[in-house]
């Protein structure tokens, strides 16, 4: 019977950057925890089928057929919902990104929760919330945290075999929209599982950056309590540039941004200098993502589309956690 799952992409307030050492595991622990909104646009619908008798899983991404590393990294992921679930059977993938055609947008934390979700029912295994975060984190860091609806924390945890790494909502005071900004068209050049690898083996900030990272996260979750949308756009704009810091001090250094990245935190500056609360994140990519009240959303909006290079923005909300869409022919 197949399984099809949907969740939405999260985009991180305060980044997860950098892998815990588990000893060659593949637990995929993190350096540090998280915190992120769960956005009620863009995101991954994934049908997952057994196939016995195949010899191999068969993967279908928007519509075309994928080999190579990509397979790959789909086939190790669904070797663990095997292990767990005590069977061998092989299955076809069938996933679609719903985001902006060419935008480099699509996610790993959609494209492994809704694998996750799908994948684990198909194999006939009920997960809760906690144990599919865990799953999830497996796969991609950021997708056990699209799990969730509105703001979700990753937790870092401590245990050896990643048990308390797991996400969790947060509960929040306020309410907020992200305007996300389109810098440029295709992929993305650095993937951020090699770029934070890459960082933490050569940039001499990475250290830095783990050791500063508590306090932010500390002050986005006090800031969440107390409804201070300015207190959480600054520090996750503190949080963005730090980790952005480590890769042009990395050997040899990377940088994410473009011109019409840098345009755009200008011309947010621009905005909040004319008095409108509007503070910028970019993830692994050249596209800015403001954060404002929704009241400003609008106004954040159209400022951003202005911005010469600039290709389109959209405005999200706080949007739901994963979810099944269809289980059964
Ligand atoms: C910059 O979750 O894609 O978006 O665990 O290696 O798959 P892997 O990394 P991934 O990294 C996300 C990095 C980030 C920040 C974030 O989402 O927290």
């Amino acid at each position: 019977m197949p399984v099809t799952a949907y969740a939405h992409t999260n985009i991180a307030l305060v980044k997860y950057w950098g892998k815990r050492d588990d000893g060659g595991r593949g637990l995929n622990l993190p350096a540090v925890g998280s915190l992120s909104l769960t956005l009620d646009r863009f995101g991954t619908e994934t049908t997952v089928e057994l196939a016995p008798g195949h010899a191999s899983d068969a993967l279908t991404l928007d519509g075309t057929s994928r080999s190579g590393a990509e397979l790959g990294r789909v086939t190790s992921f669904l070797d663990l919902v095997r292990q767990a679930a005590g069977k061998s059977d092989r299955v076809h993938v069938s996933s679609r990104n719903d985001v902006p055609t060419a935008a480099g947008l699509a996610s790993s934390a959609s494209g492994f929760c809704a694998l996750a979700f799908a994948a684990s029912r198909a194999f006939g295994l009920t997960l809760d919330e906690r144990a599919l975060s865990i799953l999830a984190r497996r796969g991609s860091g950021s997708a056990a945290r699209s799990v969730f609806g509105g703001f979700v924390q990753l937790h870092l945890g401590t245990r050896e075999d990643g048990e308390d790494c797991f996400a969790e909502q947060v509960p929040a005071a306020l309410e907020a929209r992200l305007v996300v900004v389109r810098c440029a068209t295709g992929p993305k050049e650095v993937s951020s599982t090699f770029g934070m690898g890459h960082a933490q083996r050569t940039s001499p900030y990475f250290p830095a950056w783990v050791a500063t990272h508590p306090a932010d996260l500390v002050d986005a979750h006090a800031a969440l309590a107390h409804g201070d949308l300015a207190k959480l756009g600054e520090v996750m704009e503190h949080s963005t540039l730090k980790m952005h810091a480590t890769t042009f001090a990395a050997r040899p250094p990377f940088f994410y941004w473009t011109p019409t990245t840098l345009a755009a935190l200008a011309a947010v500056r621009e905005v909040r200098a004319r008095g409108t609360g509007a503070w910028a994140t970019m993830d692994a990519g050249p596209h800015v993502k403001v954060l404002c009240a929704p009241a400003d959303a609008a106004v954040v909006a159209a400022s951003l589309a202005a911005v010469p290079g600039v290709l389109g923005v959209d405005v999200a909300a706080a949007g739901p956690g994963a979810r099944i869409v269809r289980s059964g022919a």
